[in-house]
């Protein structure tokens, strides 16, 4: 047996409680997030509760446990990014919590469309099959619910290759939750702008050439083309889905005197995603100038000062 073999850590049998890792060590990463995956259901209940939900509390969290949904995936597909991009392994530690957890959200999500629908469970079927948006909604849903119940290892080891096949459906999941987003954010698509952008620049990044995705100087590019991809799709919504000129909400873009809109936002999130990996792998910054050079060198010194 090789040495990387006999030292690749190994799960012990048995339910790991979610704060601790495979080894059952105590995880703070693993700690946090945890905490941070109930907190919007916590500040929910606790709104709704002392009666901070506004007029419409049902409403209110039908569209927050919605928007939480969308956020948990996002944070789920960017953990591969984030491990490449920081240097940080260990973020592949909360993956599957991420995942779990927006499962268990977009099913909080739907039970409350179903208190809407006074648990009159053949309104709520019958809804789901005239209504496009919900067909798409409950569709996501039932993807994600196939993906969170086969997430256990003893899933993993007994789906083999064909589990690698099924989890890769994210990606038609995650633009059939985006769709649903934006068509029941009729007029105010900004969150929805906002999260199909991030999922835009998640998408082209794992696009990338792999030696590409820690250089900053291609993240910073990565950033500026989301975002302008982002302004691209609000510009085709405006313009195909609704009676208000897409112009104007492309200049608008433009505009910043009222604070950067969701595309710009997508932009400026990129560029912090490029900017921290400075400092954080100085060395994909090292190689990318010593590439840049190692080109420059092998051009001959008369070419280079404009010579034939
Ligand atoms: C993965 C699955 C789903 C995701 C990610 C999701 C996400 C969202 C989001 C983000 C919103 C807020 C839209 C906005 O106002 O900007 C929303 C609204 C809504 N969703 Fe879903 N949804 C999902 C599944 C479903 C299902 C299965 C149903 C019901 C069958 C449903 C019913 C609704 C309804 C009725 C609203 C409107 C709430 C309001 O008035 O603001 N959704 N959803």
């Amino acid at each position: 047996m090789s040495g990387a073999r006999a030292a690749r850590p190994r799960s012990r049998p048995g339910l790991t409680p979610p704060w601790r890792d495979r080894q059952r060590r105590f995880s703070w990463l693993k700690t946090l997030v945890l905490a941070g995956a109930c907190l919007p259901a916590g500040s929910i209940v606790f709104w709704w509760t002392t009666g901070q939900l506004g007029a419409l509390p049902l409403n209110a969290a039908l569209h927050l446990s919605g928007i939480w949904t969308v956020r948990f995936v996002l944070l789920a597909l960017a953990v591969t990014p984030a491990r490449a991009v920081f240097d940080r392994s260990r973020v592949v530690l909360v993956r599957r919590m991420l995942g779990v957890t927006a499962m268990v959200y977009a099913l909080g999500h739907f039970s409350l469309f179903i208190v809407d629908q006074n648990f009159v469970l053949p309104t709520v079927a019958l809804e789901i099959v005239k209504r496009i948006y919900l067909t798409i909604g409950f569709t996501a849903l039932l993807g994600l619910v196939a993906l969170g119940t086969t997430s256990t290892d003893a899933m993993v080891r007994r789906m083999g290759r064909g589990w690698k096949r099924l989890h890769r459906l994210i990606y038609p999941i995650a633009v059939l939750m985006l769709t649903h987003h934006f068509l029941q954010a009729k007029v105010n698509v900004s969150t929805a702008v906002f999260a199909a952008g991030l999922f835009v620049w998640l998408m082209l990044w794992r696009a990338l050439p792999v030696r590409l995705r820690v250089r900053p100087v291609a993240l910073a590019g990565l950033g500026v083309l989301a975002g302008v991809l982002a302004a691209g799709i609000e510009f085709g919504w405006y313009g195909l889905a609704t009676r208000i000129d897409p112009w104007r909400v492309l200049m608008a873009d433009l505009d910043i005197s009222y604070g950067p809109r969701p595309a710009v936002w997508v932009g400026i999130a990129g560029l912090a995603v490029a900017l921290l990996a400075v400092p954080l792998r100085p060395g994909a910054m090292l190689a990318g100038w010593q590439g840049i050079n190692t080109t420059f060198r092998k051009i001959p010194l008369t070419r280079a000062r404009g010579g034939s």
